[in-house]
């Protein structure tokens, strides 16, 4: 199955979603990578654009998109973004990339969440990927207890330090079925930054790309 090709299919379609003179939210991952090298279509068309992660704002620069500090727009009309999990309800597991704090922030600040998937990242119960959580280095044993209590099966994610120089553990096993309660019981412990699940702030429109056509929710 050749995802990329539904990722752009997606990507596509939540260029309708850009107004004249806005200055968008733009993701991470491969799925909102391929939304970045759409943009210089409407280069014209945004003012410019707030990222989610470094590895976004190069990318940006590199399609000449000015890069903007979202402590100076303000709130956003849109954001867009990829997912690793999406239910019907636009509930979604994010983090796969590491980035799910900027990315939860992002997301916070904007009118629309758009998020974009190609048909396999569509589920009906969230948890089969391992869920990430952004931890300060100093709770990772703390936190990791936390996570074996709620029936999750923690792992550090090693090698890898984030955008805010924290440390991810991936939960796998974590039960999900109410996903905006464990968003917030996560929260809750000392330590954690922010959780992958967005459920509490889920998407506002799915869009959800396939061989021939995108489908909208
Ligand atoms: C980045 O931290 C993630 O939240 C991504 O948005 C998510 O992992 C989807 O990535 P892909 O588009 O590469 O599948």
């Amino acid at each position: 199955m050749n995802t990329s090709h539904m990722k752009k299919v997606a990507a596509e379609a939540a260029l309708d979603y850009i107004d004249i003179g806005d200055v968008i939210g733009v993701g991470t991952g491969s799925t909102a990578n391929a939304f970045i090298d759409l943009l210089p279509k409407v280069k014209g068309k945004i003012d410019g654009a707030v990222a989610s992660s470094k590895a976004t704002e190069e990318r940006l620069r590199e399609h000449g998109i000015s890069v903007l500090d979202l402590n100076r727009t303000g709130p956003l009309p849109v954001y867009v973004d990829g997912a690793d999990e999406a239910t019907h309800n636009k509930h979604l597991i994010k983090g796969g990339g590491g980035a799910l704090t900027r990315e939860k922030i992002v997301a916070a600040a904007s009118d629309k969440f758009v998020c974009i998937v190609d048909k396999t990242k569509l589920v009906d119960v969230l948890g089969e990927f391992p869920l990430a959580i952004e931890v300060i280095p100093l709770a990772q044993s703390l936190v990791s207890r936390a996570i074996i209590k709620l029936g999750g099966l923690p792992e550090l994610r090693l090698g890898f330090t984030t955008d805010n120089g924290n440390i991810v553990i991936d939960a796998k096993n974590l039960d999900l079925k109410d996903a905006a309660a464990v968003e917030a019981r996560l929260n809750g412990i000392a330590g954690v930054v922010s959780n992958g699940i967005f459920a509490i702030r889920p998407a506002d429109v799915l869009i959800v790309g396939h061989e021939t056509h995108a489908d909208t929710l």
